[in-house]
């Protein structure tokens, strides 16, 4: 049987569940590839003890894989930009296909990578980039290629939606979540990727960008994390028949692509409101297939491990054989689609405001409101307590342009009857 040799840079979460998986389903695994992918060479800043190395190549230099003219496949698993990147670029000079779950380094170096790619006619493949174990790139770009996507919305991280769904369910307290989301191997080395929405937004970049035939433009992504939600939040937004999820959404809309990253109340009728934990779901409306929703573990050992080995098996069947898929499943980037500043983006609101107990409040809001043009879907007033002179209010405003919102915001916000600044969450009827 033919065989294929992979050089394997990074033994950490993923890199030793590649390691286990790729031996403990060789057989499977050789017979769908139809060759044999075994591991040569490894390199890894620190060998863990519980893996078998020992009829493979060990180098602490993981730049020694990219030179290694035994080896066809480099695995980039260390993570990261700079060594990475410069790890990756490396490869492809010695004419080596690459695979990589580095989400970051396909969103910021991705458009320099494809072109030096295309360019050695080597293939870099990259599904455990987004959503772990669920092979929404592989949808995306093979089975709706037919399509022309309208939108597309996901819970692309998991450690945000586990630490989202812990506060509704055990109020626990956000530290000792994520702390908890750490031992798991879920969260980020610098776990502000996760919370502030930065890994979310490498995430949709890399989506819309197969979605919509676009380069990679992740400075383009608005991105707002989850660390401002409140359990009073999570609380009302219930009430109100949603829950909040930490979205990542891309629109095809006839000015230009919408790509954002944010808290959203989702209606519970919804299947992405019933996406908790560790998982990730990402649902997109295709024009011909109309609503699709791929779901599965987001993050994890074995899941993401699941995903790199999928890319080899796909680089092993066409290595050697001539045939290349273009690097972005695109060959023509359009270049001119612009993205949307967030300002020209439609959506409707979720707001919290507390305001002094007193006569008149509730209509000086409705008047601003008004007086924008902005129309009030829903209101709900908490009875103070007693001895409390403050009050707060919850509104649902119905869709319109966040420049319209945010006019209306500083408007009320000058209100001396507001005590706090405003919460705005933005609310998705994701089709309905
Ligand atoms: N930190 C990421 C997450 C890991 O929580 O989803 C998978 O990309």
């Amino acid at each position: 049987m033919n065989l294929i040799n992979v050089g394997l840079c990074g033994l950490g979460t993923v890199g030793g569940g590649t390691f286990d998986v790729l031996q403990r389903n060789a057989d499977i695994i050789s017979q769908r590839a139809g060759k044999q992918i075994r591991i040569t060479h490894v390199a890894a800043r620190d060998l863990p003890s519980d893996l078998d190395l020992s009829s493979v190549k060990v180098s602490s230099d993981v730049m020694e894989v990219a030179r290694d003219p035994n080896v066809q496949v480099l695995v980039e698993l260390i993570g990261g930009y700079q060594v990475a990147y410069e790890l990756v670029m490396e490869a492809i000079r010695h004419g080596k296909h690459v695979v990589t779950a580095n989400k970051a380094l396909i969103a910021v170096h991705g458009n320099e990578i494809f072109a030096a790619a295309k360019e050695q006619g080597v293939i870099v493949a990259f599904e455990a980039s987004v959503a772990g174990g669920i092979p929404v790139i592989k949808a995306l770009r093979e089975g709706l290629t037919a399509n022309e996507v309208q939108w597309l919305a996901g819970i692309i991280n998991g450690t945000g939606n586990f630490i989202l769904t812990e506060m509704r369910d055990n109020q626990s307290p956000f530290e000792a979540v994520l702390a908890q989301a750490q031992a798991l191997g879920y969260a980020e080395a610098d776990p502000t990727f996760d919370v502030e929405g930065i890994d979310a937004a490498h995430k949709l970049t890399i989506l819309a960008s197969i979605a919509f035939s676009i380069p990679l433009q992740f400075k383009k992504v608005y991105t707002e994390g989850i660390t401002k939600i409140t359990a009073e939040d999570v609380r009302y937004a219930q009430e109100l028949g949603y829950e909040i999820k930490h979205l990542g959404i891309a629109r095809r809309t006839v000015e230009g692509v919408e790509m954002r990253v944010h808290p959203t109340l989702v209606p519970k009728s919804k299947l992405l409101a019933d996406v908790d934990g560790v998982l990730n779901a990402v649902m997109v409306q295709g024009d011909a297939v109309g609503p699709t929703l791929y779901n599965g573990p987001g993050a994890g050992r074995e899941p993401t491990a699941s995903a790199v080995i999928a890319d080899l098996v796909d680089v092993a069947r066409q290595a050697g054989t001539g045939y290349r898929l273009p690097p972005l499943g695109v060959e023509q980037l359009n270049e001119r689609i612009t993205v949307l500043p967030m300002s020209e983006v439609v959506s409707g609101y979720y707001l919290r405001i507390l305001v002094d107990d007193r006569v008149g409040v509730m209509a000086s809001v409705a008047d601003v409101m008004r007086e924008n043009n902005i129309n009030i879907e829903a209101i709900i007033q908490k009875e103070p307590n007693p001895d409390q002179k403050q009050v707060t209010l919850v509104l649902l405003i119905q869709e319109v342009k966040e420049k319209q919102m945010d006019a209306a915001l500083e408007q009320l916000q000058q209100l001396p009857e507001i005590l706090d600044a405003i919460t705005r969450i933005r609310v998705e009827g994701l089709g309905s």
